[in-house]
């Protein structure tokens, strides 16, 4: 994946008209995220299984669900069954990221790993080859609308040249305080899928504030 992605995180959209926020993003972007919190992990509750499963099936958005839960293999089921295409879990979260890598692609779904601000990116090492997504915070995770953090640029471009190195096609996305002035730089550093809640939901415009976006990387 050369070309930069926008997954629009539905986590700022308008939850009473949810399905029409989603149609206007639709035409412009192939990835929807998806954040699942569960008042453990970050001290925030969002949506879950039966929002996702109803979505479903208004759109062939790729699912790109981005866990933030703790005991993530207890529920990787359910998601993988209401229609996930990306499931990601935070690594501070599992005692056997390899183990929950490959159940998650043996439902047939792509397993993606997600890493906290505060925990060293070389802690991805070891697993970048069972996995189909690596996803770099680039905020403490919980909220939508914070401030992109500067070091996760070098910790984007760390984990580009390890991807590289082995020669791994995973996709390198990150999450958090992306918007126009910080997406050229997380792309620089070798991001490709770009998730963004505030920049395109508080848009009047969501599928504009999509296409400028994209825009930026190619000035
Ligand atoms: C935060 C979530 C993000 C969030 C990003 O924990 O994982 O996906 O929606 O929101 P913005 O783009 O507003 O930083
Ligand atoms: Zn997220």
């Amino acid at each position: 994946m050369n070309r930069i992605e926008i997954a629009p995180s539905i986590l700022s959209a308008d939850f009473g008209y949810l399905m029409r926020e989603i149609k206007e993003v639709e035409p412009h972007c192939r990835f929807l995220h998806l954040d699942v919190m569960d008042g453990h992990y970050v001290p925030n509750m969002t949506i879950g299984v039966p929002v996702i499963k109803t979505i479903r099936k208004h759109t062939d958005l790729i699912f790109d669900c981005h866990l933030m839960i703790t005991n993530p293999e207890r529920y990787i089921k359910a998601f993988a069954d209401c229609g996930c295409d990306y499931i990601t879990f935070q690594i501070e979260c599992s005692d056997d990221v390899i183990g929950l890598c490959e159940a998650i692609r043996s439902m047939g779904k792509k397993a993606g790993i997600a890493i906290h601000p505060d925990t060293p990116v070389e802690e991805l090492y070891p697993y970048l080859e069972y996995c189909d997504l690596v996803l770099i915070m680039s905020v403490i995770p919980g909220f939508g609308g914070q401030i992109y953090m500067p070091e996760s640029t070098k910790r984007l471009a760390a984990v580009r040249r390890e991807l590289d190195r082995i020669a791994s096609d995973a996709i390198l996305s990150v999450d958090g305080g992306i918007n126009i002035r910080t997406v050229k730089e997380a792309y620089d550093a070798g991001a490709r899928l770009l998730v963004a809640g505030s920049a395109v939901f508080n848009n009047d415009d969501h599928g504009h504030a999509v296409e400028e976006l994209k825009e930026c990387v190619l000035l």
